[in-house]
This record gives C-alpha cells, sequence and structure tokens, in this order.
C-alpha cells in the first residue's frame, strides 16, 4: 500500500514518529495505512498537528467511539477561571499526581479503553513529559516460571482502590472531579496477560489500579503485583519519554501499552487534550467471573 506519510521508528521496542502529513486530510486509505502502523508501533507520534478540539475529536473518531464525556477533555492545573491549581489537596491535582503511576486507562471500569488521542495545547517550559511502556515486550522478557504463574490468574481494578493507596482520595461529591471512575459498583476482574484483539499478542496487564488477585493473600497479591510492575519499565528499551511541544498528537494504544503523566513545576500552566477511545465489549469487559486455575 502506498504510504503518504514518513516514518520514523523510536530506538524501542515500539513507537513511531510519523511526518509529512495533516492528521485532518487523510484520506480512508492512508487512515487504514496508518492504522497498520499503529497496531505495530502501538504509539504514533505526530509533531506539530496543532488540532483544536473538534478536529482531535474528528480524528479520533476515526479509531473508533469515543468515551462519552471523554471525546476532548482537557487535562490542565488551570482553573476554568485561569488560575493555577497549586493546592495540594485540588481533586483534580490528586488525579493528575494519582496518574504519575504507570496505569492502563479505564481498567478500572467495566470496559477498558482502547486507546486515547492525547495532544499538547500549553507545555510548562521543561517536565510535564509522558511516558509510554510496552507491555507487549514487557511480557515476552518474563521468565518462563512467571509466565506459568500468571497465566490463569486475574486482578481487581479500582481507580478509589489505586488512589486511596498514594493518600490521594478525592472527594466523591461537591468537587470538580465527580467521581468518574470512583464509583464503580462492581470491581472489575482482568486477566494479568491480556490478548490484543486485533494482534493476537500478549501483554502484560497489571498498573497501578491492579490488586486483590483471587487465589493469593492480600500481602501474596501486592508483592505479585509490585514485581510484575517493575519488571514492566525495568528495561529501557520498553520505555519512552515523550517530551511535549505544543501542537503535538500522540496516538497510543491503550490495550498493549502503560502510560504515566510526570510531574512539573505546578507554577507554570499545562494544558492537555485528551480523547479517550471506547474498548470493544467482546474484548476490553472485565470478566464476568474468576478464571478457573
Ligand atoms: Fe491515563
Amino acid at each position: 500500500m502506498n504510504q503518504p506519510f514518513s516514518l520514523k521508528p523510536l530506538q524501542k521496542t515500539f513507537g513511531v514518529v510519523v511526518t509529512d502529513l495533516d492528521v485532518r486530510k487523510l484520506d480512508d486509505e492512508a487512515f487504514d495505512a496508518l492504522y497498520a502502523v499503529w497496531l505495530e508501533h502501538a504509539l504514533l507520534i505526530f509533531p506539530g498537528q496543532h488540532l483544536s478540539n473538534a478536529e482531535q475529536r474528528t480524528f479520533a473518531l476515526r479509531f473508533g467511539d469515543l468515551v462519552r464525556g471523554l471525546e476532548a477533555a482537557e487535562i490542565s492545573n488551570v482553573h476554568p477561571d485561569g488560575r493555577l491549581r497549586d493546592q495540594p489537596d485540588d481533586d483534580m491535582m490528586k488525579i493528575i499526581r494519582g496518574n504519575m503511576h504507570w496505569h492502563q486507562d479505564n481498567t478500572y471500569m467495566p470496559l477498558q479503553a482502547k486507546g486515547a488521542v492525547f495532544s499538547a495545547k500549553i507545555v510548562p517550559r521543561e517536565q510535564g513529559y509522558t511516558a509510554f511502556a510496552d507491555m507487549r515486550a514487557a511480557y515476552d522478557a518474563l521468565d518462563e516460571p512467571t509466565k506459568q504463574l500468571i497465566a490463569g490468574k486475574a486482578a481487581h481494578h479500582s481507580l478509589a482502590h489505586s488512589q486511596a493507596e498514594l493518600g490521594e482520595e478525592t472527594k466523591k461529591t461537591g468537587s470538580e472531579y465527580t467521581g468518574y471512575g470512583l464509583n464503580v459498583d462492581d470491581i472489575p476482574l482482568r486477566p494479568l496477560v491480556k490478548i490484543h484483539p486485533e494482534t493476537g499478542r500478549k501483554s502484560l496487564a497489571a498498573g497501578r489500579h491492579a490488586y486483590g488477585v483471587p487465589g493469593l493473600s492480600p500481602g501474596e497479591s501486592e508483592r505479585l503485583i509490585a514485581e510484575l510492575n517493575a519488571a514492566s519499565v525495568e528495561d529501557p528499551a520498553r520505555v519512552y519519554q515523550h517530551s511535549w511541544s505544543a501542537g503535538d498528537v500522540v496516538v497510543w494504544d491503550n490495550r498493549c501499552l502503560m502510560h504515566k503523566a510526570m510531574a512539573w513545576d505546578y507554577a507554570e500552566p499545562r494544558v492537555m487534550l485528551h480523547s479517550r477511545i471506547a474498548g470493544d465489549a467482546t474484548s476490553e469487559a472485565a470478566l464476568k467471573e474468576p478464571m478457573s486455575p
């Protein structure tokens, strides 16, 4: 297929910089080629696109349905009235700080997200990176006993639990962060090994929201998940930190990458735009019952 764009893979196990295109102007054939590149590399990086909210939403919709309320959501340390959020007990900042720990989006919801389109509107002078980790390569790097140990195991995923673990509980009512993901009745249970619905590749699936492995004691669960999370990011070849310039757009595959925000000087504004792509109910739904051992 003719590729109407240029690709420069990162010197990593994943990720590719895509240039010589305008993501607003892709015909169907070009988009299909781009989608195939996304499945292979899991992270697309488009420098200098400068999308409006509506343009980003339109682009994101080409990857799938969007999560309601997160079609084009600003994630920032700026209040709607322009003041900076510099209070440690600000609920939005608690969520932002929580997301500075490795995770996959919406694993704590009934449906894990498929991916996200994420772009930078206003960036601080330094830092404020977003980091990504390749969970396909992380799984491949596990030794055989560990692969066998986790093959039939699952973990619960909860945002309320992970925020509490960090001492970052947010108010469930009466706050600006009104509880997206915090009031989930049935805590989802997800396999520790996820099979990608489109590529068939296995990836490690734990992250900060995971806890409570059925069949293990709380202490054993905690140790196992901590070990898996540490192993996920121990090799720099499987981790990439994106240093943002305003106008950059990335698209990550949330079915096989983890990501995290990184700190910056909160005296400076940082405004990002997030469009969350919904997972497929046949492949991203939580388990209906525990896995048989
Ligand atoms: Fe996230």
